[in-house]
């Protein structure tokens, strides 16, 4: 193999990228990113993927989620205080119902740029090219604001900054506090059947927590009772923004991308030989990479010895999405291959992006159901294989919006239209999300069930 540098994937076919066409200013862009500060630390990274290698052997859960795509337009304290706090109550829930220390991965903090199925969108006859996330181009259906614009990832490179900066307090400065247990329930779901069971789940813990303390173990001597860990992720696919936050690790001389915590490569950007692996090849972080239905051995094989030539634990997430109609049709067959081969690999699921449907009045939306199912076959393939189901990738937000049908509420093809604010795909809302959370506490206290007796 060829040496790695920051730069090297410029030599590499690539899909899904912009072409700028003022480079001058794309240049400039460029040299200003390269010059500002690293948005996370090499240490942190190191952390994260320790935790990475704890969940592959079922030690742990990994909880991520987050928007489908941020946006300039929806960047609020409120958004990102609700996404902690739906994600702390999940967390609160998989780890005391289901007996499991949950790892917690927001999708935020850089998940601006989307891969899209057409380069071009054609409304009444008028074609331009497609919106491809607010790092790159405007969602506005105009000439000029669908040309991509590099001084874009300026502008996303200091809202992550300012994301980032909101979830380290949050985290480390009260809202995370197990005291907290029953803040983190969101006003408009405490009426909900599962806001109320979650209710009398925060009753326990904070009896548990009484007793804990009677016992000596309080917040000042157990720092994580008051603190948690909250990482950053994103889709790796804008290489000039992630060239530029590359930074070189003063303790190991090892390279990180310092835009995120973990970054993943998408299902249509996983080309062996492409530009996206070249890049993610050389940096140390833990790494993600989407796998779809189509996905043979041999490339999954290839993936592992790009991206972890070393078969490090931790080093490497693959992202399960197929479908909750293929994936039991594809993936034992694929899962006992590769399981055979001893490869270190955190495998999760992502329910969302197989399942996506078009209603007739014209919404994309997700069923619940489908959702669910899937990551029920996800779990029984790996038992059946005695395999780890090693977490959970969602697109979700703390916001009562109204995108994917089904659920406790019954969202309807009709009531979708109540509030559908994505900026890109549908996102199980608070309610759903919860409900999903209790669906998987179960999963996880049978499959542990299942490894102690076995
Ligand atoms: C995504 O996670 O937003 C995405 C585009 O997923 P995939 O690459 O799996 O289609
Ligand atoms: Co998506």
């Amino acid at each position: 193999m060829q040496s790695w540098n920051e730069k090297s994937w410029r030599n590499f076919p690539i899909k899904q990228h912009p072409i700028y066409k003022d480079q001058e200013a794309l240049l400039q862009v460029e040299k200003t990113l390269k010059n500002y500060p690293p948005l996370i630390f090499a240490g942190e990274a190191r952390k994260l993927k320790q935790a990475f290698g704890a969940a592959s052997r079922g030690e742990a859960f990994l909880l991520q989620g987050g928007d489908c795509a941020e946006s300039f337009s929806q960047f609020s304290a409120v958004n990102i205080r609700d996404l902690f706090k739906i994600m702390m109550q999940m967390s609160a829930i998989l780890t005391f119902a289901g007996s499991c220390p949950v790892i917690k991965v927001g999708r935020l903090a850089g998940q601006f740029a989307k891969p899209r199925s057409s380069d071009f969108e054609k409304i009444n006859n008028q074609e331009l090219p497609s919106y491809r996330g607010d790092i790159i181009n405007g969602i506005a259906f105009d000439k000029d604001v669908r040309e991509p614009d590099s001084s874009r990832m300026l502008e996303a490179y200091h809202q992550s900054a300012a994301t980032l900066n909101l979830l380290r307090a949050f985290a480390q400065g009260g809202l995370a506090d197990l005291k907290e247990v029953h803040q983190w329930n969101l006003d408009f779901v405490k009426n909900n059947s599962f806001g109320k069971q979650y209710e009398a789940l925060a009753n326990r813990i904070t009896e548990t927590l009484g007793f804990m303390e009677a016992c000596g173990i309080n917040p000042q001597n157990t720092p994580a009772l008051k603190e948690t860990e909250f990482y950053t992720s994103h889709e790796a696919l804008l290489l000039h923004y992630e060239e530029q936050l590359v930074r070189q690790d003063s303790l190991s001389g090892d390279f990180y991308d310092c835009s995120a915590h973990m970054l993943w490569i998408g299902e249509r950007t996983r080309d062996c030989n492409g530009a996206h692996l070249e890049f993610l090849r050389g940096v140390k972080n833990p790494v993600g990479v989407k796998i779809g239905p189509n996905i043979t051995k041999d490339e999954i094989l290839k993936i592992c010895d790009i991206l972890n030539p070393q078969n490090e634990s931790g080093r490497l997430n693959l992202i399960v999405r197929m479908g909750a109609n293929i994936i039991e049709e594809r993936f034992p067959k694929i899962l006992e291959e590769i399981l055979k081969e001893g490869r270190a690999i955190l495998w999760s699921c992502d329910p969302m992006h197989g399942n996506t449907i078009k209603t007739s009045n014209g919404y994309k939306t997700r069923d619940f159901q489908s959702i669910l199912s899937e990551i029920k076959s996800f779990f029984a393939i790996h038992q059946e294989l005695k395999s780890y189901a090693g977490g959970i990738h969602l697109e979700m937000t703390g916001a009562n919006v109204t995108e994917c049908i089904g659920g406790s509420q019954a969202i309807t093809e009709t009531t979708l239209a109540c509030s559908y604010d994505t900026q890109c795909d549908p996102r199980l809302n608070a309610i759903q999300s919860i409900e999903l959370a209790f669906l998987i506490a179960d999963l996880l206290k049978k499959s542990k069930k299942v490894k102690q007796e076995g």
